[in-house]
Order: structure tokens, then sequence, then C-alpha cells
């Protein structure tokens, strides 16, 4: 037997001896009781009865395990044209003494503390701090809008949020404070404090208007801070919550709990990532996005490495040479990033030529993830850079890789367009719309079979019946990913795409239905869809088909921007909507559901079937009519 069959089978049929063997690599202050607990199925607890901190498994273990003077975080800023460095013992010491700011702020054992901030170093020393004391973090993308941080400020009811003056997005300043002084003023929840960290190199350009005394500045805090240190939490106690889309405006509160967390993120670095302790590994991704949480400080930290914050883009920052030179400058092992972000270096350097500037021997590998990876972008890096190209699919939910090819454990032959096999702990099925499995080849939804492995999502955050009801509940005895797609005759799983209404907009998760919400409120829409089309670069956009009321006079292309800025100002510039095409009516079934899917085969020029309960078949001309005068199918 293969030595990736062998761990899978061990991880399927006894995941309570896997998982113990793995939880080695933890520092615990007590053990558990059990390694799992199915009392309350299908609600499962790992490693109940143990206790820890992931925090002291990030830095402390290391600092008193002979890592102190390795470097443990690289702060890489094209944007301000800055690179810093932080050992392990550093590192610790900027955690502690920042959970120590927020612990005289109140914080404590299971308080929330909402993160806002831009990808900088205080960025992540929040995060460990939050860890540090047991309170629980939720990081909130800097993309998105005042509205969408206020949601989540009113679902997490945070004790304090700590951001910054700012972002850098390329050479744009985007100013952060107004932006929580907003959603403060819209949610029904209101923090304690909000801790401001001054950016200095953006301070003459950004002046952060302090309101009262709930407004503290991070530099002053710390000043009389004395340091922090470890609290011990149950394994089982919340670690962070991340809001993630799903096909409502109330986005999900993703819950990470601590033990399970780490040991499954340890062990992926080794055996997904094939990275060693002391060795270098850059997820080019946001602190706000699982991605980040993950690879750019848990994972990496636990497991001993250098981890890499980038504060810039593939492009731009300020050319598509970008990742070559953090590679060769930092001496990165392992890259991970979205396939967006290659297939925008892809457009402005096809033959690969800056990759010839820099030395880029000690690369081994690129791992690729968070949008389906197309076989010309699968190909295109394979050939440019001729290392394994590692498609790996995931969820927020899951917080690490359902299917990959483990080359830690052992290289598989890739399939462009599978992202290989289950990852060990992944029971992966494909069922029919009955729940029944379907046989090797055929299409249907990728469900997982209970348990899911340690480190995926124990339950939303105070919502157990919403997280059964859209996960467990969907398939008795499975995990529903609303991922389709299917397995072949040799066990490699094909993620097609979501059968949700969620797209990927560059890497990026988002709900059309949210977007339909806000669209909607306009006062001259009477009824929308929002699409995800098929976009070379992004992968997805979406497009709005929109009716107007009757006798509206207005001109559509002023209200099409009053939408475009609407969704802008609602949502955030994140979610890239600039397409909107007026229509008179939308394509319905006789029951009067919108088809929604025939028009996104029409927006992607896919052949498609005409629907046998279609009311009229005629308004799919003029769908396509005014489809084509907005530009697609593109090109
Ligand atoms: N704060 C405020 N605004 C932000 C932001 C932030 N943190 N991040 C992005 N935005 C804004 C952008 O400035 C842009 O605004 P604009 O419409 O005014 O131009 C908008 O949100 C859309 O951003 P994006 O989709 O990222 O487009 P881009 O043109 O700036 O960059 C790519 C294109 C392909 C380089 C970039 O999307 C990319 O690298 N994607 C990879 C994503 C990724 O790593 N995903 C994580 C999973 S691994
Ligand atoms: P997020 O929760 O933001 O990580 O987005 C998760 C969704 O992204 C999944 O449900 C998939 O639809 C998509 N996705 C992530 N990785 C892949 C991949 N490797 N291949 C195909 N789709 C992917």
């Amino acid at each position: 037997m293969s030595r990736y069959n062998e761990k899978f089978k061990k991880s399927i049929s006894d995941p309570e001896s896997f998982w113990a063997e793995a939880a080695d690599k933890i520092h615990w202050y007590k053990k558990w009781d059990k390694v799992l607990d199915d009392s309350a199925e299908p609600l499962y607890k790992w490693f109940p009865g143990a206790e820890m901190n992931t925090c002291y498994n990030a830095l402390d273990r290391h600092v008193e395990n002979g890592r102190a003077d390795q470097t443990a975080l690289i702060y890489d800023s094209p944007v301000t044209k800055q690179t810093q460095k932080f050992t392990y013992k550093e590192l610790l010491k900027e955690v502690s003494l920042f959970a120590g700011a927020l612990s005289s702020l109140g914080v404590s054992k299971g308080d929330t503390v909402i993160i806002y901030m831009p990808m900088i170093p205080q960025a992540v020393i929040s995060i460990l701090a939050c860890a540090r004391l047991g309170a629980v973090h939720s990081v909130v993308f800097g993309g998105f809008a005042p509205h969408e941080l206020a949601i989540r400020i009113d679902d997490a009811k945070p004790k304090v949020i700590v951001s910054a003056s700012g972002a850098i997005e390329i050479s744009r300043l985007i100013e952060y404070k107004p932006m929580i002084d907003k959603a403060i003023e819209l949610s029904k929840h209101k923090p304690g404090k909000c801790v401001i960290y001054q950016r200095p190199e953006i301070k003459d350009k950004m002046k952060v208007n302090f309101i009262n005394d709930r407004d503290l500045d991070w530099d002053e805090i710390l000043l009389s801070a004395k340091p922090a240190d470890c609290v011990s939490v149950k394994a089982t106690d919340p670690l962070y919550i991340l809001y993630t889309s799903g096909t409502t405006g109330i986005p999900k509160g993703v819950v990470r709990d601590n033990g399970g967390h780490a040991v499954a993120l340890a062990w992926s670095m080794e055996n997904i990532y094939d990275v060693k302790p002391g060795e270098v590994f850059w997820a080019a991704s946001d602190v706000g996005w699982v991605v980040g949480h993950s690879y750019i400080v848990y994972g990496p930290l636990l497991h001993g490495c250098t981890t890499i914050l980038y504060e810039g883009k593939s492009v731009g920052t300020p050319d598509p040479g970008a990742f070559w030179r953090v590679i060769s400058e930092h001496g990165v092992k392992a890259l991970f990033t979205a396939p967006t972000a290659f297939r925008a270096i892809k457009k402005e350097d096809p033959d690969g030529a800056y990759t010839k500037k820099y030395d880029l021997s000690n690369f081994r590998y690129l791992f690729l993830a968070g949008e389906r990876l197309d076989p010309d972008t699968y190909n295109w890096a394979k050939n440019l850079l001729n290392k394994p190209v590692i498609d790996h699919w995931w969820q927020t939910e899951t917080g690490w890789p359902i299917t990959a090819n483990c080359i830690g454990i052992e290289q598989m032959p890739v399939k462009p367009g599978s992202s290989t096999k289950p990852v060990p702990g992944y029971d992966v099925r494909v069922l029919d719309t009955e729940g029944k499995e379907v046989p090797n080849g055929t299409e249907g939804v990728i469900a997982i079979k209970l348990p899911l492995p340690p480190g995926t999502l124990p339950t939303l955050w105070n919502a157990d019946d919403r997280f059964i009801k859209s996960y467990l509940n969907v398939f008795k005895g499975y995990y529903f990913t609303s991922d389709g797609g299917f397995i072949d005759k040799d066990g490699y799983v094909f993620v097609m795409g979501r059968v949700d209404d969620v797209i990927n907009v560059a890497g990026h998760r988002l709900s059309t239905g949210e977007m339909e919400e806000v669209v909607s409120t306009h006062p001259h829409i009477a009824e929308c869809a929002v699409i995800g089309a098929a976009d070379s670069l992004k992968g997805q956009l979406p497009v709005g088909l929109v009716v107007l009321k009757l006798g509206v006079d207005a001109a559509s292309e002023t209200i099409k921007s009053d939408l475009i800025k609407m969704v802008r100002e609602e949502i955030g510039p994140i979610a890239c909507f600039k397409n909107v095409a007026v229509v008179n009516r939308l394509p319905k079934t006789r029951s009067g559901k919108i088809l929604r899917g025939t028009m996104r085969k029409i927006a992607d020029g896919e052949e498609y079937t005409m629907p046998s309960t279609i009311d009229d078949p005629a308004v799919l001309k003029e769908i396509e009519t005014a489809l084509n005068e907005i530009g697609y199918p593109s090109a």
C-alpha cells in the first residue's frame, strides 16, 4: 500500500489514534479525557478535557526550545518600501506586551475582539495577543465596508476593536478610522474601546481623529502596559470567529477551536506543505481571510517556521516580478497563493521574463487555492517554474485543506483540473440530490462523511441551529460543502464550483444573494438578479441584471452608477460589482423562481438547455441581448 493510502485509511478507520499521535506535536497543560467526543452528534468535539494555549505553542514553546533568535516573522512591504524582521523572542515580547495592554482594557478569556487591520505586523501581534489571553478574535478584512463591519460587530459583540490608521492599496491611501466610526454608528452593540495603531509612514498624510475616551492610541497604551502570560484554555474553547459569505446578507461566523486547530495545522505543515521547522513559508494572502489565519499566522508559527507578511500584490508593487523578488530575498521554500494572483502575473509577463532576474533555487513548491485552478494557469505556472504546482481545495469552514497532493507524505501524479485526493481525515463523497453516492466520474454535490477532522468548524458563533441546518442536515451523516464536482476512477477529486449563490472573485468569497439584497433597496428597482460570470483574470465577476419599476424615467446609466456605488458602500470595493444590465424582465420558472443558472450560462457563452419549467422562453433572447451590450460573453 502507498504511504498516502496507508495514512488515509488509518485516519478514517481509527481517527482517534491517528489524531492522538499528531497531537504529540503540541504542548498541552493538561491532556484530553477523550480524543473525540461524539455524544452530541452531529456536533463533535476534539480533545475535550484538554487544556493548552495556542499562542504558547506558536511562540513561547519555540523560544524555550532553541528558536529564540530564529526569524519568526518577516514583514515585507513594497508599498511602504520596508522590510522588518522579528525573531521568535522579539515577536513574543511584542505579543506579550500588547496582550498586557488588552488585558488592562478589561479583555480576558472568552471576550471577543474585532481586528480590522491592514497587512502590518501589528495585525499578527493583535491576533496572537488575543490567543494569549484566551480572548476570541474576529479579523474583518479591510476591503469590507462599514456596513459589513457593523454586521460583524453586532454578531461578535467585541469588547475592543483593534485597528490602524489605514491601508495602502498600491499607492492609494485608504483611511480605516472613519470606517470604524461609521460602523460603530451603524451597529447596535458598542465596543468599549478602539485601539488605533497610527502607521508612522503615513502619519503626516492621515490624521486620525480620536473622538472620545473610546479611542486609544496603540503606542500610548503600550507605554504603561505590563507583559501578560499565556492563559490556559480548553482545547474546545473558541480561538477565533471568522465571518464568511453564505447565501444571504447575514454572514456566517465560522468558529475555530484551540486544540484541534493547533493539531491539524501543525500536521498540515509537515504532511501537506512539506516544510520543516526553520524553513520559510509564505502565504501571499491577507490576514482577513482564512488562508491568512491558517498559513500566514498560525500554521507556520506552530511549526517553528519563518512566515512572511507581504503588504503588496502580485503585480503593480512595483512589477510582475514582485513574487520572485520576495522568494529569492527571503529564501522562501513554499509559496501559497490564489490562482488569480498568477493570472495577473501571466497577463503582465506572459513569458515570465521577470523570473530570470531572481535566484529561485531554494524555492520548491507552489500551492494554489481559493478558487478553481484552471488547467491553463496550472500549465503556465508549471512550465514557467518547473517545480511542483499543487492545487488544493478548502474552505473557510474547514480551515485547512480537504483535498491536496500531500507532498509531505507522497507526491502523486498531477491531473490538471483536479486538486488530487482527500487529505487524511476527510472522507470525501459525491452525492446525488437525494443523498445517494454516485458512481465515479459522475458529477454531484461534494460532501464529507462525519466526523470532520480536527481544526474544522465545530459550529457557527452562537448559532448551533444554523450550523446544523446549513451544513449537517442537508444530508444526514455528512458535512455539505456547497461545492459540486466528481471523483474519477483513480480517486482524484475534481471541484467544479459552488452549487449555491456564493461566487469567487479574485479568490475572495462573496455572496450574490447579499448583493441582490443591496441592489433591491434602490427605489427604482423592481427586481434583480446577480450572477457570477466568468472572468479571465479574477475567475468570476458579479453581473447585475435589473428590472426597473414601471414609470421610472431616470436614465438607466444613472441608475447603474447608483447601484455600483451602493454595493461598494454597503459591501465594499472587494465585491468588484461594476457590471449592470437593465432588462425588461427576468427569466423565471412557472412557479416564479429566477433562472440564475441559465443566465450565468448565457453570460459565459456556454450551451444551455431550455429549462422545461420556464415561464416564457422568449425572455432568454432578451437577456442574451442585454448581456451582449455590456460585453458578455467576454472574449
Ligand atoms: N482595503 C481596502 N480596499 C481593498 C483592500 C483592502 N485591504 N483590498 C482590496 N481592496 C480594493 C482594491 O483596491 C480594489 O479597489 P478598486 O475597485 O477601487 O480598484 C478592490 O478592492 C478590488 O480588489 P482586488 O479584487 O484585489 O483587485 P486588484 O485589482 O486590486 O488586484 C489581484 C487584483 C489579482 C492582484 C488581486 O486580487 C490578488 O492578488 N488576488 C489574490 C487574492 C488572494 O490572495 N486571495 C486569498 C485566498 S489565497
Ligand atoms: P473560502 O471560504 O473563501 O476559502 O472559499 C471557499 C470556496 O472557494 C470553496 O467552497 C470553493 O468553491 C472555492 N475553492 C477553494 N479552493 C478551491 C480549489 N482548489 N478548487 C476549486 N475551488 C476552490
